[in-house]
């Protein structure tokens, strides 16, 4: 069973943080949070998004994660500073009966938060909501040049399951490595305090 349930971590929220002297404000994503999603997504590097379930710079692509949201499919977590979003990190789960068990997670911070230590806050929230799911174990994707990715994943735990060669194609149709990551939950929050600690 859950330590805790999802209502019990949301009562988490708002949480209010400070990274290398910048403040920040952690909150559950609502769908009014939809146009601000757009504007975050369209300041995004173009690879960062490439490989996205859905292409969130479009109005179909937030409808679609609103909708997701509503029906529990997905929750997401929302970072914020003085000027809006700047930041997410989101656990999807899924519908195979075999692999109830598992969610995927996505993180992703805007140019101007990265290396303030939001990417792995903001990891460490959709772990203790994929705890209070009951979800054991959470794999993330990312093409073999998302360094940054790579780093935090590795720093946090995250081992290398499998490697699908030539598996995304971007805008221009080049063809990437896509990489996929995991990482069980008990042994995540076992190495990290689950409230109240930043790292
Ligand atoms: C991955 C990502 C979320 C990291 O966000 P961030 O807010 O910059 O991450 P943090 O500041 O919390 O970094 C935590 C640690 O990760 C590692 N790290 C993060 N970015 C790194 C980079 N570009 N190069 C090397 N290490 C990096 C470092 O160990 C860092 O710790 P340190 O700063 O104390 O050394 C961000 O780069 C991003 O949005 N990338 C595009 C989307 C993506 O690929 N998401 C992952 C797939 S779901």
């Amino acid at each position: 069973m859950p330590e805790l349930s999802i209502a019990e971590v949301l009562k988490n929220y708002p949480l209010a943080v400070e990274l290398k002297d910048r403040a920040f404000t952690l909150r559950p994503m609502v769908a009014e949070d939809g146009p601000a999603l757009l504007a975050f997504a369209g300041e995004l590097p173009p690879h960062d998004i490439m490989f996205m379930r859905r292409d969130i710079t479009k109005q179909a692509g937030i409808d679609q994660w609103v909708r997701d949201l509503e029906s529990g499919h997905i929750h997401s977590v929302l970072a914020e500073d003085e000027f809006g979003v700047v930041g997410y990190s989101t656990i999807h789960l899924n519908d195979l009966e075999w692999s109830a068990h598992v969610a995927e997670m996505r993180v992703t911070t805007a140019d101007r938060a990265r290396g303030l230590g939001l990417g792995r806050l903001l990891t460490r929230e959709a772990f203790n909501i994929a705890l209070s799911l009951g979800i054991e174990k959470v794999v993330a994707r990312m093409t073999t040049d998302q360094t940054g990715a790579r780093a935090l994943f590795h720093e946090l735990g995250f081992q290398n399951e499998a490697l699908l060669k030539d598996h995304v194609k971007d805008r221009d149709g080049a063809r990437h490595d896509l990489l996929l990551m995991a990482c069980e939950v008990q042994s995540f929050l076992s190495t990290r305090n689950a409230y109240g600690v930043v790292n």
